[in-house]
């Protein structure tokens, strides 16, 4: 097991290490050369079922629910479809408003997760059109669907997701440019650019890894911290949710995700002096709400550690410490982001001596419901 794990103490440090590799492997083989357009020769949609599809729901569990919602945020944005996004345990028992035209897409790692899996069959017997993202080929989801994009992660061992969760997105995104192109709702020069970032971002992985002693700090300092907070707005908030979760599983440090707006509603009340408080602020348009979401939860002493883009200065003024990553386009965030919260997580595990690649409860592929 030792060779197995490359000379890493953990599978789940490797896996980390091994993103940018991931992703430069997702991406390769999709994008033109003269990063004018996407090609996924796995799709063979013509005009009419392209032009036809006016709602897409996004169904997963866990973490590849988490990539869900950000690939609703980029989807409805480069698209203009409506996207929703479903926990699969949720989705198969209500009665979900579809159209002909709906587009279901399942997300799995594994592709053997059995809510997800009968998710899938379900949105088949009603007519649905089933695409499924997943990292296993010949999975059960990728063997029902009725298309298949890989993420080319290769294994993923440790329970905790990481460069699954990386590549799913890269694959969200490579199909939102896709389908805004072939829709006519992505300007070319849009997309180019996009595109562009997106070839960059196995580079921006790489430069985010030298994070890792700064990030270890921090999870030893917090190793014994009762509660933790993520806040974000926008798809910040979809990088909060995944960064509670990944703390949770496995350092089992109580962690909760809010909307940053959302705070003044009842969250607010536990934020006491000494509370660590992981703030996402990537998001430019956002910015300024943000930083007045920071100012209040500083207000009442938390301490503070804001995550965002190398070079912004302002943000030092306002938090504790500032974690600096890599700057992309802010809808490509995520991929960057999540890196230094998984470390966080991993080393808050290793920090407190926990099994990290097998944490207490959990499974990696749920085949039960
Ligand atoms: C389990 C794993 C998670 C994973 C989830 C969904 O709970 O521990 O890491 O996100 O299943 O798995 P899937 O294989 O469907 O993506």
């Amino acid at each position: 097991v030792a060779a197995e794990r490359g000379g890493y103490p953990h599978f789940m440090l490797k896996e980390i290490y091994e993103q940018p590799r991931a992703i430069r492997d997702t991406l390769t083989g999709r994008i033109a050369d003269d990063l004018s357009r996407v090609t996924l020769p796995e799709l063979s949609w013509s005009d009419d079922f392209v032009q036809s599809m006016d709602r897409v729901h996004i169904v997963a569990c866990g973490t590849s629910w988490h990539a869900g919602l950000v690939g609703k945020a980029v989807m409805e944005k480069l698209t203009r479809i409506p996207v929703d996004v479903e926990i699969a345990s949720e989705y198969r028992y209500r009665d979900p408003i579809e159209t002909a035209g709906t587009l279901v897409i399942v997300i799995s790692q594994s592709g053997e997760t059995l809510d997800t899996l009968a998710a899938l069959r379900d949105a088949k017997a009603r007519g649905r059109h089933v695409l499924a993202i997943t990292n296993v080929v010949g999975s059960s989801v990728a063997r029902e669907a009725d298309d298949v994009i890989i993420t080319w992660a290769g294994p993923e061992i440790a329970v905790a997701s990481t460069k699954a969760y990386t590549t799913q997105l890269v694959v969200l995104y490579l199909l939102a440019v896709y389908l805004g192109q072939r829709r006519g709702t992505l300007e070319d020069g849009t997309a180019k650019q996009i595109l562009a970032a997106l070839a960059e971002l196995p580079m921006a992985a790489e430069q985010v890894l030298d994070t890792a002693p700064q990030v270890e700090r921090f999870a030893r300092e917090w190793a014994d911290a009762r509660d933790t907070f993520f806040i974000g707005r926008g798809i910040d908030y979809a990088m909060a949710l995944e960064g509670a979760l990944k703390l949770k599983e496995i350092s089992y440090i109580h962690a909760e995700a809010y909307a940053a707006g959302e705070l003044k509603h009842g969250t607010l009340a536990l934020i006491t002096e000494g509370v660590p408080v992981i703030a996402l602020a990537t998001q430019t348009d956002l910015y300024e709400k943000t930083l007045s979401n920071i100012k209040e939860v500083k207000a009442r002493d938390a301490f503070v550690l804001g995550v965002t883009f190398a070079g912004d200065e302002e943000m030092r003024h306002s938090v504790d410490e500032v974690l600096y990553v890599p700057r992309t386009l802010p809808v490509l965030a995520p991929v960057i982001t999540v890196i230094p919260l998984q470390l966080l997580a991993y080393y808050a595990a290793v920090a407190r001596g926990n099994d990290v690649d097998k944490p207490r409860n959990l499974a990696k592929s749920v085949t039960v419901e």
